[in-house]
């Protein structure tokens, strides 16, 4: 039985994330959600089957920021009106739970890191890779020196997932849309500020953004990373397949994850021990930041494990830099737009693939 009465929520922007806190707030007992706004009236109409009857469904923002009954605000819409939001939610004293980025310019989010900055709103921004049992299980096995000291960071993700043009426009290039999620866990298990690095990108299908890049440099502590992230794995291929991993080389021994979406797995290679660990995937684990962030509103402090705004500022700060890197170098065209359509149809008419957005989306070029 929950020790409390629900925390009065309201999201803002119900899309495939929305969607998704909303389905996550309805199964825990901590949460109690009150309204929902979209400019869409279709995704309106998708939230009136889903929410309970007398949630509010509005279009207009300040229905929920002016409502004195709602306590936490959930920020997924695109990063267009992410500052406004985050404004919004410091001058009517709403907590916050954000998606990424938290602007659609850097400027946009270094803004909002001095607006949030000495406030006394607790906001948590969705990086769920830091909250993931995997992550988590690595970290605790280098902390515990079974390794040896951590030398060499590498990171892969490249699925068959979001086409080019199909949607998240306001977030930047992949790279940075989705990129920036892989930055911040290379920075997160560094545990140091980036010092140098060199970035490699391609263009492919004629799209005018790269939708593969690779980046390594090093962090200022001496540890090296490599990162690479595309949605570029196999579009077309009869059964969709990805590869995604992290690997955590130090100076006595290795700790590894793969994944298939559905399960992941941590191989630990210690200088005592060697262990296996499989577990659910977890996907974007909003029951744990759900979770944590209301045992934070309850306390009155953030938890300490949960993303904080300055780790999403410099997770799009660096990811950009990557970008501009890349762009500085060589960056050749492979495929074009004809398979660049095929791609699209098989993703939104016959809906297979990867990260499908709940609804088609214009295409922008
Ligand atoms: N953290 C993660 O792992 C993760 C994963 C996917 C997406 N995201 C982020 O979540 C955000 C939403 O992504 P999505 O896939 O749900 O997109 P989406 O396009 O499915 O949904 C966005 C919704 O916001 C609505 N909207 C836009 N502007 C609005 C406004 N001013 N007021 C109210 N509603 C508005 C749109 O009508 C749409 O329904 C993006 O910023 C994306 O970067 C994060």
């Amino acid at each position: 039985m929950p020790t409390h009465p629900g925390i009065k929520a309201g999201i803002i922007g119900f899309g495939r994330m929305g969607e998704m806190y909303l389905l996550q707030m309805l199964k825990s007992t901590q949460w109690q959600i009150l309204a929902i706004c979209d400019t869409d009236p279709d995704a309106l109409a998708v939230a009136a089957h889903i929410a309970p009857p007398g949630t509010k469904l509005t279009a207009h923002e300040d229905d929920i920021f002016n409502d004195p009954d709602i306590t936490v605000v959930v920020l997924s819409t695109l990063a267009d009106s992410r500052k406004r939001h985050l404004f919004k939610a410091v001058a009517h004293h709403k907590h916050i739970v954000t998606e990424k980025p938290l602007g659609s310019t850097i400027q946009e989010e270094y803004d909002v890191l001095e607006k949030i900055s000495g406030n006394s709103i607790l906001v948590t921004v969705n990086l769920p890779l830091r909250t993931a049992w995997y992550h988590k299980t690595i970290r605790e096995f280098i902390d515990s020196g079974e390794i040896g000291d951590l030398a060499i960071v590498r990171i892969c993700h490249m699925t068959p997932g979001l086409a080019p043009g199909e949607g998240h426009w306001a977030e930047g290039p992949l790279f940075h849309d989705c990129g920036l999620h892989y930055v911040d866990i290379a920075h997160w298990y560094a545990q140091s500020d980036f010092k140098t690095w060199n970035a490699q990108a391609i263009r492919m299908w004629e799209y005018h953004e790269p939708w593969w890049l690779q980046a390594h440099g090093t962090f200022e502590n001496g540890i090296v990373f490599d990162i690479t992230q595309g949605h570029v794995y196999g579009q077309l291929a009869k059964d969709l397949i990805h590869n995604g991993y992290v690997d955590l080389i130090g100076t006595k021994g290795i700790a590894r994850m793969t994944h298939d979406f559905v399960t992941a797995t941590v191989e630990l290679h210690g200088i005592t021990k060697t262990q296996t660990i499989r577990k659910p995937f977890g996907d974007k684990n909003l029951d744990i930041l759900l979770d944590l962030f209301a045992e934070s509103v309850i306390r009155g402090t953030l938890d300490p494990s949960l993303p904080k705004v300055k780790d999403a500022v410099i997770a799009s700060e660096y990811a950009w830099k990557f970008l501009e890197d890349a762009a500085r170098h060589d960056m050749p065209v492979r495929g074009d737009s004809k398979t660049l359509e095929e791609i699209r149809e098989r993703r939104n008419n016959k809906r297979i693939g990867y990260g499908l957005l709940r609804k088609k989306n214009k295409f922008n070029e």
